[in-house]
């Protein structure tokens, strides 16, 4: 008896601990009635914690000031504060729901109640292998690519969902975020000195690589799924650092580079016609593509209104110095980095990635418009 009390308290006290992992959302807004889970893929724009789990040398996320504006401390979200994902788990009344690898092993069901967000920083919608072959050093890009973090979500399904009914029901109703995933594919070859040539012929790979992951998804009996395009590379502030002092025509008139821009739009313009082609194939499903470029260049180009520094909105917060306050060779954790008193003012957070502040009105545009149509919310405010 005095050990099952002990173990019983002991499995408490560990409850407890996890709990307090996962702070629980305000529960202003129960929804969940719309979507009962949420699945995210994708990279270190929605990570909430998968690299800085398994990776033994996180190195900048999993120091301060990661995480200062919100959750006060680093949680291996590579901004400030809350991500995109937070802020829709946030309106669809979940509590901030657990990184895939941080769920407990052997998972329950119960760990993947609202769902599992299986996105991990540096992660490509190509495998790994591929830019090995290509000579790329991959040192920097996880192994868990997009295809990878599919086959993590199949397992979740299992375990979650062990007959075929519950299996089909739980896809059916189910709201699924494949991406933003392919920046990375094309950040890790530029950083390492590659050309456009060598990058541009990845476009229609890493689209290919995007449309078998919803397929994937689809022949498992998703039914809504949203798309977000690449952000405007050219925008951001390490890369405006790496090729800077180009001539006056290199720059568009918000002072981003018009080439890399170009391949963002590239990319775009082909995962539109993809998901396109998804649709006509798959009636019953609905999938969205969320612009993530054109609210990332309104922001640029209408900064005041939402309460940024024109002056600062192609500077890092939180950098190493230099041109774009996005000196590579200082991270922002470390000594001698410049860093901004008020992060809420910026766009970019460490000169690659977003702010809370930046991220709670790309969150806002998939969630009520006008950049995903329908949004997100669309269903969840409809009156039943
Ligand atoms: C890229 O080029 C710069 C400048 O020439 C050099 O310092 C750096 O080592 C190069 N990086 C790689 C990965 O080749
Ligand atoms: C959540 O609350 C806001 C403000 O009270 C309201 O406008 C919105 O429709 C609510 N959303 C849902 C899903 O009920």
């Amino acid at each position: 008896m005095a050990t099952l009390a002990l173990r019983l308290m002991v499995a408490a006290a560990l409850l407890a601990t996890t709990a307090s992992a996962y702070p629980a959302a305000p529960p202003k807004n129960r929804s969940s009635s719309c979507y009962p889970r949420l699945f995210s893929f994708g990279d270190s724009l929605i990570d909430t914690g998968n690299f800085i789990h398994y990776s033994k040398a996180p190195g900048s996320v999993s120091r301060p000031p990661y995480g200062r504006t919100f959750f006060g401390r680093p949680t291996g979200r590579w901004s400030d504060g809350r991500l995109i994902v937070d802020f829709i788990v946030e309106r669809l009344g979940y509590p901030y729901w657990p990184a895939y690898l941080q769920a407990k092993s052997p998972a329950t069901k119960e760990d993947f109640r609202y769902g599992a967000n299986f996105a991990v920083a540096s992660g490509t919608a190509l495998n790994q292998l591929l830019f090995q072959k290509k000579r790329l050093d991959v040192s920097g890009i996880t192994p868990y690519s997009l295809g990878i973090q599919i086959g993590w979500f199949k397992k979740v399904l299992a375990a979650i969902a062990p007959t075929k009914k519950e299996r089909e029901e739980v896809m059916a109703k189910s709201l699924f975020l494949v991406g933003e995933i392919g920046a990375n594919d094309y950040n890790h070859p530029f950083f390492q000195n590659k050309t456009l040539g060598w990058v541009k012929p990845l476009v229609p790979k890493v689209i290919r690589s995007i449309a078998m992951s919803i397929e994937a998804l689809i022949g498992l009996g998703a039914k809504t799924i949203y798309v977000p395009g690449v952000f405007p590379l050219g925008c951001v502030p390490r890369y405006l650092f790496f090729y800077r002092g180009g001539d006056a025509g290199d720059y568009d008139d918000a002072g981003c580079l018009r080439w890399l821009n170009g391949l963002t739009g590239f990319h775009n313009d082909m995962l539109k016609a993809k998901i396109r082609d998804l649709r006509r194939a798959h009636p019953g499903v609905s999938i969205t593509y969320v612009d993530y470029y054109d609210e990332i260049i309104s922001i640029i180009t209408t900064p005041a209104p939402n309460g940024f520094d024109p002056a600062k909105v192609l500077y890092a917060c939180c950098g190493g110095g230099g041109p774009y306050n996005a000196n590579l060779a200082i991270k922002c954790p470390d000594p001698g980095a410049v860093r901004c008193p008020d992060p809420s003012k910026y766009v970019s957070w460490d000169g690659l990635h977003m702010t809370e502040a930046a991220y709670r009105i790309m969150a806002r545009g998939m969630l009520d418009g006008p950049f995903a149509k329908p949004p997100i919310m669309a269903r969840c405010n409809r009156k039943y």
